[in-house]
């Protein structure tokens, strides 16, 4: 005889928030740390504090504080990330901000500021992410540096499914249910996993907004900062044509150039 397997639907970075880590948090965050160091190197980026925002569970902010020594914020909106980001820092010259980064309001400004892992897609409108350029410029001392990665609307394909590491304790495999909506520029992941020892499989939604490496370069721009790359996230090569993720390397210019814009689009 079957049994039905009951579901139920939680909101976005709630319950996945346990596992984020051993699911998606880990793999991607080994990628990140490695690209950063290589920009860190490429550029000569000196820093002396920094602000890691969208932190998730706070594997970044805490490798920025343990490993280059220095006081380090780690903003998100999400409470239950928070709890899992507080555990993953323990011990690290982290302080904890529960923010919505369209607001950002650091204690005092920062030499370095990173978002990771598409936070910056969450938002989902221009006029967003505008605000948000403002808020980390302003949060920026001069000559700090912006770091972050974005999906483009260059997305490979409409519809797929990802199967992700399973979860110690569980059978079931959790996976990644990916939509791409090509007109509207979004990205509609649903993730469902199941949590050991509990009954029912749970899923989560997510929204994104891809924007286009011109769209990024302009408002940045208009916020004032000047781009010192662009890059493949995947290769960390000048982005040529239009790559699914990219990684920009921005900064608050030691002095706004004259004329206005100074952007470089490749
Ligand atoms: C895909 S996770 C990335 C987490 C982390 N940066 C990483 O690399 O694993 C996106 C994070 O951004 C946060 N987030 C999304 N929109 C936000 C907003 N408007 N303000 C603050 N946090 C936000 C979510 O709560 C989530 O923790």
């Amino acid at each position: 005889m079957q049994q039905a397997i009951s579901h139920r639907v939680a909101g976005p970075y709630t319950e996945l928030a346990a596992m984020y880590d051993a699911t998606l948090g880990v793999p991607f965050f080994v990628g990140t740390r490695r690209a950063f160091e290589e920009l860190v190197r490429r550029y000569g980026i000196n820093f002396r504090s920094a602000a890691d925002i969208g932190r998730g569970t706070g594997l970044f902010a805490g490798y920025l504080s343990r490993r280059w020594s220095i006081p380090t914020y780690a903003v998100d909106r999400s409470p239950a990330m928070l709890a899992i980001a507080m555990l993953n820092c323990t011990g690290c010259e982290v302080g904890f901000l529960q923010q919505d980064i369209r607001c950002l309001q650091l204690p005092q400004p920062v030499d370095l500021v990173t978002a990771n892992f598409d936070t910056l897609n969450y938002l989902l409108n221009g006029p967003d992410l505008r605000q948000t350029f403002r808020r980390i410029y302003v949060n920026l001392r001069v000559g700090g540096y912006f770091i972050f990665d974005l999906i483009t609307p260059c997305q490979p394909q409409d519809s797929y499914l990802v199967r992700m590491r399973p979860l110690p304790g569980s059978a079931f495999e959790p996976r990644q249910q990916i939509l791409w909506d090509g007109l509207r520029r979004l990205l509609f992941t649903t993730i469902v996993l199941h949590k050991p020892g509990a009954f029912a499989l749970i899923s989560e939604s997510h929204v994104e907004r891809a924007y286009s490496p011109l769209q990024a370069t302009r408002w940045l721009g208009t916020a004032r900062f000047l781009i010192r790359d662009i890059l493949d996230a995947r290769t960390l090569r000048m982005a040529t044509g239009c790559p699914p993720r990219i990684i920009i390397v921005a900064q608050k210019p030691h002095e706004y150039p004259a004329r206005c814009c100074q952007t470089g689009v490749h």
